[in-house]
């Protein structure tokens, strides 16, 4: 297969920086370059081809010698790693094949050489053992997650890890970055917080900074609502990340939430808690999808009182003061950009570019849309509902924090609450 563009001339600078970044085995090196290349180039080949059809949703009976040789090129890296075993090469290395063997399973999986609903074990027998053994060695699903395109896509030349070369899947894993890094940002800030005590007065800072990056998740999310095109990640970005057999169970697809940092700010912020069985149900599911580094982070946040729970103790007695004043507003300015993000989030992104254009397609296309596999409409309420928590929204059925929110705004002199609309469509 030929070479992707701008990797060609590279050869020798790559080995040397694979090799001496990820400290890999030249088995893995070998892989690592497959799939930044021929493989990107077979997916964006088959994606062509399916886009040009009258209903772009049909895979099936359209290039099966380009998924034979994506199938079997594949299949050869695959075994020569598992003959090889655990050379316990370091964490970067590991996590680098895990990520690799999951996008190969994950293009499988589009391309629908292996569908979950109609078989009962993975037709990879190789694949999987090669991804549950890295997997469980990482304490990590076996399959690749968020992170590997994400904020662990070490770019070379330029270059990022991506399953084709279509400009909208850069565009979706740039944008989704820049949301996922600045939310870790917000949530950086709020952990100084609770050390310093939301009555200190040097939180204002950190206060600040957690404003800044929650106005630039708003700016990339608004972003990608503007520029990316539906109907392209809708049929051909989208679909590598529907849920995926290894061995026999099934797997979910990786989200943009993958990463503790949101739960991070949810939990400081006081707007869910960990004790709320929803809640608490949703943070175990995700816990193997995150890096390690980040589970730790997310175990430690939730043994912490909420930002929320520590203001609301002071009210009564210092709700006149001024450190009581300023720390309490810039709280809640930091909760309205919070909730205006999750809102984006829902009646923007999720809305026009999942919602919306899954009107059209059949029944049988529906099934494996989303990510995380039920059907949609249960997946629309269960965002909705997180969406709710996030902007404190009166609801009955759930627990939200709108009373605690609506007794600390009327405490604050100087808070107004916003007026944002959610952003529309273009
Ligand atoms: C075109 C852009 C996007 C679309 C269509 C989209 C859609 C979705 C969907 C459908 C889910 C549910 C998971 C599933 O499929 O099962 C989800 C989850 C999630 N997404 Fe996005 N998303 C997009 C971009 C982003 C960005 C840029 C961020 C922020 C960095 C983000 C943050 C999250 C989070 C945190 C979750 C987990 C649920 C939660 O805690 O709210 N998404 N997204």
């Amino acid at each position: 297969m030929i070479i992707a563009a701008g990797l060609t001339h590279n050869h020798d600078a790559l080995s040397i920086l694979f090799s001496e970044d990820l400290r890999m085995s030249s088995r893995a090196e070998a892989f690592e370059r497959w799939i930044r290349t021929s493989f990107v180039q077979m997916n964006t080949e088959l994606e062509n081809l399916y886009f040009a059809q009258s209903n772009r949703a049909q895979v099936i009976g359209y290039g099966d010698p380009i998924k034979a040789a994506l199938r079997d090129e594949g299949h050869t890296y695959v075994v020569a790693l598992l003959a090889e075993g655990n050379t316990a090469e370091g964490f970067d290395s590991a996590f680098s094949v895990l990520g690799n063997v999951g996008m190969y399973l994950g293009a499988l999986r589009r391309h629908e050489l292996t569908n979950p609903l109609r078989e009962e074990r993975s037709p990879f027998p190789e694949a999987s053992s090669l991804a549950l053994h890295v997997g469980a060695s990482l304490g990590m699903a076996p399959r690749f997650s968020t992170a590997h395109l994400s904020t662990h896509n070490r770019a070379y030349a330029g270059l990022r890890k991506s399953f084709t070369s279509l400009s909208d899947e850069f565009l979706f894993i740039d944008e989704n970055t820049r949301g996922i890094l600045s939310l870790q940002r917000a949530a950086d800030a709020l952990t100084s917080i609770v050390h310093l005590g939301v009555s200190s007065p040097v939180v204002d800072v950190m206060f600040e900074a957690a404003k800044q990056a929650l106005r630039d998740v708003i700016r990339f999310n608004d972003r990608l609502i503007q520029q990316l095109d539906v109907e392209r990640f809708f049929y051909s970005v989208r679909p590598y990340y529907k849920p995926y057999r290894v061995g026999r169970q099934e797997y979910r697809g990786a989200n943009a939430g993958d990463f503790s940092g949101i739960n991070e700010l949810d939990l400081l912020l006081g707007l869910c808690r960990a004790n709320d069985p929803y809640y608490s149900q949703l943070l175990v599911d995700k816990m193997l999808f995150m890096l390690p580094s980040d589970q730790a982070r997310l175990r430690d946040c939730m043994t912490r009182t909420s930002l929320l729970d520590e203001l609301l103790l002071f009210e009564n007695e210092y709700a006149h003061t001024d450190w009581f004043q300023l720390n309490a507003c810039a709280y809640l300015e930091v909760c309205d950009l919070f909730g205006q993000s999750a809102a984006q989030h829902h009646d923007g992104l999720v809305k026009r570019f999942i919602e919306e254009p899954a009107v059209n397609l059949k029944e049988q296309d529906l099934q494996g849309i989303t990510a995380s596999g039920p059907p949609l409409a249960a997946l629309l309420r269960s965002l909705e509902v997180l969406r709710d928590l996030r902007l404190a929204v009166d609801r009955h059925d759930i627990n939200t924090r709108h009373h605690d929110l609506a007794k600390l705004r009327s405490a604050v002199r100087a808070h107004r609450p916003p007026t944002f609309a959610p952003a529309a469509a273009p």
